[in-house]
């Protein structure tokens, strides 16, 4: 049967296709410079293998799928690998390894009752290096290039301190050898060059995997330090194979034997569903591997299979490469919008054409805010790099300046409020924008959201929805409104049934019996969570009246027991919060508020005061939190030490006193290890709270 023949438009997205991979295989390959993630390039190639599966008339012999890499760059010897560096098949998910499988044993006519086994072993995301060796003596060390020339790189190769000038064995060495393997940049190196160029004023390498290529592929090796931080894993053998090898893993024994690393997490999985564990266990510990990891290589084991399996044009068939979800992926950036907080705070927030990133679908990621939107320069309509690592949220880590629309403008958060259009301001020290009007209706919404939460006053029935409705009807202006609402008024809303009406009155009614705490919680102060409302509670027994229509001598009194150092007096409040604490009363507004509330019914049985202490091991310290605490959230691990007087800031540095490691801590905890920080983990956190 003749195959069909592609119409105008397949043909013209071929083409493009080919040009756009050999474009990126350009950037990627000589200039260690890829503007797309590895997820989107592979995309692209699939389309690019689908097309000229169905269409075979537009495979032609320069296309990217025929071929691997790119041609060596000018400047560097070139080197005729003795048998073509090929590259490998990949498998995006179990049901691709499973296709695979069945290929092979179609191929080889081994049925399913038979174990066929392979060697497996993690993917590092590197270079990979041909290395040859003549009479145990190191001859030439090569790229990959287009597979079949690369660049002679042996002068830079010769800094490598896992890659032997001279083999060990002596007599057993095959005259001659071609060794094959990655060459990588430990994460935790990567980090320390990273922190060093930093300090330098230098740009910042991208990932360890370019960091990588460039050192290797530097035209004068001034950057030494770089080179010798990198490492070389073989995982292969061109030449030189030992007469006793039938498998790969008598291969790998033999070129440790010759003194190479190899990779210690490799072995032998005895039969497909074997293999696929091994997949996920690596997956499930990808984060925590020293060296950056993409997926699993899996290879026949058996050396005769291997041979009678051959190889198509770019890649082995008896080899595959299966892929980890891609946790970082491109999307186009279509829209900023601001969330205004509890506090204020405006949010800005990016909204993107959702993608799949580490297995589920994004389509939000918070910017923080101005600074950090300049620093990445972020615009509406860029295509931007996104990541989601485990279960953090996603962020967006770079944008890509290549793809920007024409006519962008460089973003800036609104000079008012999108919900109250009231003038926006940014304390000199803060990175935060505010709305400074707190009866803004998207502040008031929040702060009524978190006043009904459950370890605030525990509304039951008045949900977000029920929020939004009371606020958009203007029946409630500010929090004590809730307090007088009425059956009539509830009614009037939509969707309001007088069964739902008459419960929400009635948890409004039960929510005013409560305690000094809960009500403390309630008031939204700022960094005053459960922990620091229990303490002020115990520190004040109870509130006073703080009426402003009072004596002067009642507000002096108020004004005493608000007093900064009287609050940071009490034991695990500590500057920052007692500030807050005292802001928040010294505000007439918020004292009118608290007075209404309590007019309208709200009250609470006195606490028994605690005398204070004095410092705690914390007080003074600053902490940095990393990966998932199990006991505490970060927020309240967060309060915790700013109660205990202790301080919590976002990147490790020499100045930092203490790195709390939960589980998957990942950059941070090796930032600390660097720099020798001390590393608590949960336990030791709370031990050090408790003194
Ligand atoms: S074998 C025989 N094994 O992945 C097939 N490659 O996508 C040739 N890589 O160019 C490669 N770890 O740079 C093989 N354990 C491993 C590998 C590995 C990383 C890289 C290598 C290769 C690319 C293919």
């Amino acid at each position: 049967m003749n195959s069909p023949s592609p119409g105008p438009d397949e043909e013209s997205r071929a083409r493009e296709l080919v040009d756009l991979i050999t474009q990126h295989n350009r950037l990627y390959y000589q200039e260690d410079q890829p503007n797309i993630s590895d997820a989107e390039y592979d995309e692209l190639f699939r389309e690019l293998q689908d097309l000229e599966c169905r269409f075979p008339s537009l495979v032609f012999p320069g296309s990217p799928t025929q071929n691997v890499g790119a041609a060596p760059a000018e400047g560097f010897r070139s080197v005729t690998h003795r048998s073509p560096m090929l590259s490998l098949e990949n498998a995006m998910n179990d049901g691709e390894m499973r296709a695979f499988d069945e290929r092979i044993r179609r191929a080889l006519d081994i049925d399913t009752e038979t174990d066929l086994a392979y060697w497996a072993e993690p993917k590092w995301d590197g270079a990979s290096l041909e290395i040859v060796y003549l009479d145990g003596k190191l001859q030439v060390a090569a790229t990959r290039g287009d597979g079949k020339t690369g660049e002679d790189v042996s002068f830079n190769a010769r800094y490598i301190s896992t890659i032997p000038p001279q083999l060990k064995g002596g007599q057993d060495v095959p005259r001659e050898i071609s060794i094959r393997g990655e060459v990588v940049l430990p994460i935790a190196a990567f980090d320390e060059l990273n922190a060093r160029r930093e300090e330098q004023g230098l740009p910042l390498l991208a990932n360890p995997r370019n960091a990588a290529a460039g050192a290797l592929r530097q035209l004068r090796n001034i950057d030494q330090a770089r080179l010798q931080a990198l490492e070389f894993q073989a995982y292969g053998l061109a030449e030189g194979l030992p007469a006793h090898a039938h498998t790969q893993q008598d291969i790998m024994r033999s070129i440790e034997s010759w003194g190479f690393q190899t990779n210690p997490l490799a072995r032998v999985c005895p039969d497909l569903e074997s293999a696929l564990t091994f997949h996920q266990m690596l997956q499930d510990q990808r984060t925590d591997l020293r060296v950056e990891c993409d997926g699993t290589v899996f290879k026949v084991n058996g050396l005769d299979l291997q041979k009678e399996l051959g190889e198509v044009s770019r890649a082995p068939r008896w080899a595959i490469a299966q892929k980890f979800p891609p946790q970082q992926q491109t999307t186009r950036l279509e829209a900023i919008e601001i969330q205004v907080g509890r506090t204020g705070a405006l949010t800005p927030v990016a909204k993107l054409a959702p993608v799949r990133v580490g297995g589920v679908t994004v389509s939000n990621a918070s910017l923080h805010n101005q600074d950090e939107i300049e620093r990445k320069d972020i615009r509406v309509g860029d295509t931007v790099i996104v990541q989601r690592a485990g279960d953090v949220i996603p962020q967006i880590v770079a944008v890509l300046p290549d793809k920007r629309p024409r006519g962008t403008k460089r973003y800036k958060l609104p000079e008012s409020c999108p919900t109250c259009h009231s003038k926006t301001v940014r304390l000199a020290d803060e990175v935060v924008t505010r709305c400074p009007n707190i009866d803004c209706p998207d502040q008031l919404k929040n702060n009524l959201r978190h006043l009904a939460s459950r370890k605030a006053l525990d509304i039951d029935g008045l949900g977000e929805k029920l929020i939004d409705q009371l606020v958009d009807a203007d029946a409630v202006k500010c929090c004590s409104d809730l307090f007088s609402l009425e059956l009539a008024t509830l009614l009037g809303l939509e969707r309001m049934g007088e069964k739902s009406a008459e419960n929400l009155l009635s948890s409004l009614e039960k929510s005013k019996h409560t305690t000094l705490t809960r009500f403390l919680i309630a008031l939204g102060i700022r960094h005053v969570g459960e922990t620091v409302a229990d303490l002020l509670a115990h520190h004040l027994g109870d509130l006073p009246a703080l009426d402003s229509k009072n004596s002067d001598s009642k507000n002096s009194e108020i004004e005493q027991l608000f007093d900064q150092e009287q609050i940071e007096a009490v034991e695990g409040i500590g500057p920052i919060i007692a500030e807050s604490i005292v802001s928040f009363f010294s505000d007439e507004r918020n004292r009118e508020e608290i007075t209404r509330l309590r007019q309208l019914g709200l009250h609470w049985p006195a606490v028994e005061k605690t005398p204070g202490k004095p410092e705690t091991a914390a007080s003074g310290k600053t902490f940095v939190l990393t990966g998932t605490l199990t006991t505490l959230t970060r927020d309240e691990a967060k309060e915790r030490i700013l109660a205990a007087g202790g301080s919590v800031t976002g990147s490790v540095s020499k100045k930092t006193d203490y790195v709390v490691a939960g589980e998957k801590a990942g950059s941070k905890l090796r930032k600390a290890e660097e720099l020798e920080v001390a590393v608590l983990d949960e336990d030791g956190l709370l031990e050090l709270l408790s003194h």
